[in-house]
């Protein structure tokens, strides 16, 4: 006999309405997650939301056999962007496979080894102008690194240099801020209003990113290059499957899916100073790890493997950050069967076509899973203690065949920025009481986090 799914009062008619805030979602459903535990449900407008926050249940809604990735409400508007580029394409539709098969293997762990110095080389150059910036020196970190994000994705994977760590800020981060949060709230707003309110900064954002996109492949045609990188993949390359390759407009959505995607890796950065900052003794590790390994000498790529504290220190991050907030998955359809699913060996039951969402909040901080959930422990994530945590806790980046194609990038990415940030810089906190609050759309980032950078201290 299954158990109700636990739900929050709520008021009549209205359900629950009044428990999550549209204007940050994420950071309701964190609350909620640590009040009702594995799995909680929601009613708005007569409409069931299910949330999961367990690490069994996620786990178990991971098994593709029976699930698959759910794109509907803000995924669907982000469709008015990208069309059916790879994060918002329909499970059916032939274009996800074409893409993907064309796009993976430039993203590929051995294919990003060629872009190891041009990460390293643009991220010192941050490093070094957070240490030239002397007793003027509180910066916002994830301003910063947001900078070294689209100026990093583009380079590497299209070639061209946005040359935006300094200056006037580049227009697609507005953008892309515009566009996600617009995509996020405008399936909880009347149609008429997201029309008359807010249709000037929806066209506008996807106007700016589009350009952003087209310039990119313009600048290619002008300026031909040897450079085999994404880019070149997008433009050229046939799916070996279906002979098939992008036209125009399908390069320009896969492009502007890279730095919406990889925004992702500087709210983990930004949340990984915090983390740090709060456990100076494992900046002293990270520390004696750096220097044993690296040394004076320069960072190269084969230092990355070695680094296996700074390895912890990331997934640790990934964790306590869940900097991707979750992720969408619904019953795979069985025809002609409208039985309902059951969950946990029948502890719960959803019905057929009920979609569901994970809250990693919930999922990677599992009580269940992890002695003293809230610490930051890098030891659990490497060797043995890391391969023995359940499948359900590491699913930073999705799941499956949906799962992050970009992984691979904003590992090595957020890896070579952590090294460089503990081995160069001494970060200090504006606020020491700073606790981690976060709000975002398709990430969550900390809100209103300062601190004081200057060269390290040897
Ligand atoms: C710390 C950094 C990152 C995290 C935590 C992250 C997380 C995720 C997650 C959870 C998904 C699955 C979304 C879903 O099921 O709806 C996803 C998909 C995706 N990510 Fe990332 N991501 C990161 C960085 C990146 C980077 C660097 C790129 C590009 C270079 C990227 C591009 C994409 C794309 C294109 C998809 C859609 C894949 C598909 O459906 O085939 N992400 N990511």
């Amino acid at each position: 006999m299954s158990q109700p799914i636990p739900q929050p009062p709520g008021l009549p008619l209205l359900g629950n309405i009044k428990d999550v805030d549209p204007s940050n979602t994420w950071w309701s459903l964190k609350k909620l997650s640590e009040k009702y535990g594995e799995i909680f449900q929601i009613k708005v407008l007569g409409k069931t939301l299910v949330f999961v926050a367990g690490a069994a249940l996620a786990e178990e809604l991971c098994d593709e056999k029976r699930f698959r990735k759910f794109v509907g409400g803000p995924i669907v508007e982000i469709r008015y962007l990208v069309h059916d580029a790879l994060f918002s394409a329909f499970d059916d539709e032939p274009s996800w496979g074409i893409a993907h098969r064309i796009i993976a293997p430039k993203l590929s762990t051995s294919a990003l080894k060629d872009n190891f110095n041009e990460m390293r080389d643009i991220t010192n150059e941050l490093m070094e102008k957070w240490k030239g910036l002397g007793v003027d020196n509180k910066i916002a970190p994830l301003g910063d690194l947001n900078r070294l994000n689209l100026e990093t994705t583009t380079a590497t994977l299209f070639g061209k240099r946005l040359n935006g760590l300094t200056g006037p800020e580049h227009p697609a981060l507005k953008a892309m801020e515009d566009s996600t949060s617009e995509a996020i709230q405008r399936p909880t707003r009347p149609g008429i209003l997201n029309w008359l309110f807010y249709g000037g900064k929806w066209k506008s954002s996807a106007k700016t990113l589009r350009a952003y996109g087209a310039e990119l492949v313009q600048y290619r045609k002008d300026n031909p290059t040897e450079r085999r990188d994404l880019l070149d993949a997008l433009l050229t390359a046939k799916d070996p499957e279906t002979g098939k390759g992008l036209t125009e407009t399908e390069v320009i959505d896969e492009i502007i899916n890279m730095p919406i995607g990889s925004s992702t890796a500087p709210c983990l950065l930004t949340a990984s100073i915090l983390f740090l900052l709060q456990n100076p003794e494992v900046v002293a590790k990270a520390r004696q790890e750096l220097d044993t390994v690296i040394g004076n000498g320069e960072f190269e790529y084969e230092h990355l493997s070695q680094l296996k504290y700074i390895e912890g220190v990331m997934r640790e991050s990934l964790r306590l950050s869940f900097a991707a907030p979750g992720f969408n998955i619904e019953p795979i359809p069985r025809k002609g069967d409208k039985s309902p699913i059951l969950l946990g060996g029948g502890k719960y039951q959803i019905a057929h076509n009920q979609a569901v969402i994970l809250v990693l909040a919930g999922v990677n901080r599992d009580p269940e899973v992890f002695e003293e959930p809230l610490a930051f422990k890098p030891e659990r994530m490497m060797g043995e203690s890391f391969d023995k945590l359940p499948a359900g806790v590491k699913k930073w980046f999705g799941n499956g065949k949906r799962e992050c194609i970009g992984k691979h990038w904003a590992v090595q990415f957020s890896m070579v920025v952590l090294a460089k940030m503990i081995k160069d810089i001494d970060f200090e906190a504006v606020n020491p009481d700073y606790k981690l609050e976060q709000d975002g759309w398709f990430n969550v980032r900390p809100i209103k986090f300062e601190a004081k950078v200057k060269p390290r201290e040897i």
